[in-house]
Parts: structure tokens; sequence; C-alpha cells
């Protein structure tokens, strides 16, 4: 699918190699990516205990990839309308895919939410692993607050500045523009949307090689912004240098350090 198809789509210099990086690990994403499929259950899970209710007119998902949070919130509640939006155009084949969960009143609108088209009078905008990806935050959190409904509801996840601090500390590429604490998020939200819940719990993944561990990042996408190639030389480096920082019996520990938030807006 050739992007001169939506006109819309005029992506930010670093969203070209975001899209290649998430489009090529799609096949993989799904069953690679254990930590955001737990994000998804519990931002669903989180936005279902302060009360959203099971009915919603019309509801919005951006940066949906392969479906971990569409199938949560598809198990929970049932919507008039449902707009899907992934950056990269190909994850609308990997949601067909969801085994018919997709309900017929679904849609799927490619390119950065950062430009998309957006209705008016949304009830619910939800994204989980996607907004540590959005480089100016506050300009897209205030654009969907003015398309939610007084009322709406709004569920994110993103990362914390804990994000893979074993790379960051080693020197890595690999982060992603926008990683707030949970801390962070009141300043960044808009005056009309109130937190009713925020939470930020790292979780620890471990891997036998470095090899494995980079393997992971490429399967699951994340590694957008590392350019470099690993010659034999440089990932033997890597590794013991990555052994003698972080190793904890013989494994290798990646951090993951998750925050999830379910907000209402208020006027
Ligand atoms: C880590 S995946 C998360 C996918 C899914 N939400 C989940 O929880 O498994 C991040 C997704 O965000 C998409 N993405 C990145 N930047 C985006 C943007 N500016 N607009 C829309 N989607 C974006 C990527 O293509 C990728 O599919």
């Amino acid at each position: 699918m050739k992007d001169m198809a939506f006109p819309h789509i005029r992506p930010h210099p670093d969203q070209g190699r975001i899209r290649q990086s998430f489009r090529r690990g799609l096949d993989s994403y799904h069953r690679s990516a254990s930590v955001q499929a737990d994000i998804a259950a519990r931002l669903a899970g989180m936005l279902q205990a302060q009360g959203a209710p099971r009915q919603i007119g019309a509801a919005l998902e951006f940066g949906c990839g392969t479906g971990h949070l569409t199938r949560q919130l598809l198990q929970r509640f049932e919507t008039g309308s449902l707009i899907l939006n992934d950056l990269v155009p190909e994850a609308a084949c990997a949601l067909r895919a969801l085994d018919g969960t997709v309900p017929a009143q679904a849609r799927f609108e490619p390119g950065p939410i950062e430009t998309l088209p957006l209705p008016q009078d949304l009830d619910l905008i939800a994204s989980a692993s996607t907004v540590q990806w959005i480089p100016d935050l506050p300009a897209l959190t205030a654009r969907l607050a003015a398309r939610l409904k007084p009322g709406g509801w709004l569920a994110l996840s993103g990362f914390g500045r804990g994000q893979f601090r074993e790379l960051a500390a080693l020197g890595s590429a690999a982060a992603a523009p926008s990683y707030l604490d949970a801390a962070e998020w009141r300043a960044v939200l808009p005056e009309s949307m109130e937190i009713l819940a925020i939470e930020q719990r790292p979780a620890v993944l471990e891997f036998g090689t470095a090899l494995e561990l980079l393997k992971h990042l490429r399967q699951t996408g994340v590694n957008g912004h590392a350019q470099h190639s690993w010659s034999r030389r440089r990932l033997r480096d890597f590794e013991a240098a990555y052994r003698a920082q972080f190793g904890r019996d013989g494994r290798l520990p990646l951090t993951y350090d998750p925050v999830l938030l379910a907000a209402r807006k208020t006027g």
C-alpha cells in the first residue's frame, strides 16, 4: 500500500523509520510482545474499574498495532462505532486476522494520529504502548481532548523514564522520544482532563544472550530509533558490557517501565 493513497499522511522525518520498524516486526509482534499484551489487559481493566460504562457510543483507538488493546476493549465494552488507527497501513491486515472479534462498525484509518482527521464527540479514546512515539504530547492530548464529549473517557499507556534503562546506560539509541513518569502526566494533559487513576509498575524480562535480547527488540519493533547494524565484534563488546553492568546469574535483564492512566473530560 502506498502512502500516496492517504493524503493526510505527512510523517515526521523519524516516523518513516518508526513505521518501517513496526511494519517489519508486525508478524512477530503479536506473539513476542508479552509485556504489551499484559499492559493492554491492565489498561482496559483500569478503564472498567474507573466506571466506564459497558455501552460506549463512539470510540477511537490509535496505535492499534496487531490489536492487543482492541481485543481487551471489545471483551469489556460494546461500541457503537470504532475507529482503529495505526501509523503502519499493514496493521489493517493484522487486525483483520483478529479471529472475527473486530465488529462490523469498526473501520481502520492509517497514518500518524497527530494529523489524522477525527470526528467530534467521541465517548472514548484509548491507546496502549504508543504515546512514547509522539514527540509533542501536550499538542496531541489537547487535540484528542477537544474531540471528546464532556464526560468522555481517555485511557492511555506509555512508558516512564526507566524504560530500557540498561540500554540507555549502555549508550543505545533505541529510545523513543517521549518517556514520561506518572508524576509528569498531569502537566501534559489539558486542564479539561481529570486523571482518575494512574500507575507505573516496572516489569523486567530476562534473556540468555545479547542476541536474544536484540531479537526481542527487533521482533517487537520497539527499537525504531536504533540505527546501527551489528558486527560480530560490536555484539561481543555490547554483551560483555551488558553482563558486567547488569548481568544477573548469567542472565541479561531488560526493564520495561509502563505507565497507565484513565482520565475523564470534565467540561
Ligand atoms: C508498541 S506498538 C503497540 C501496539 C498495540 N497498541 C499494543 O498494545 O500491542 C506501537 C504502535 O504504535 C504505532 N505508532 C507509532 N507512532 C504512531 C503515530 N504517530 N500514530 C499512530 N500510530 C503510531 C506503531 O506503528 C505501532 O503499531
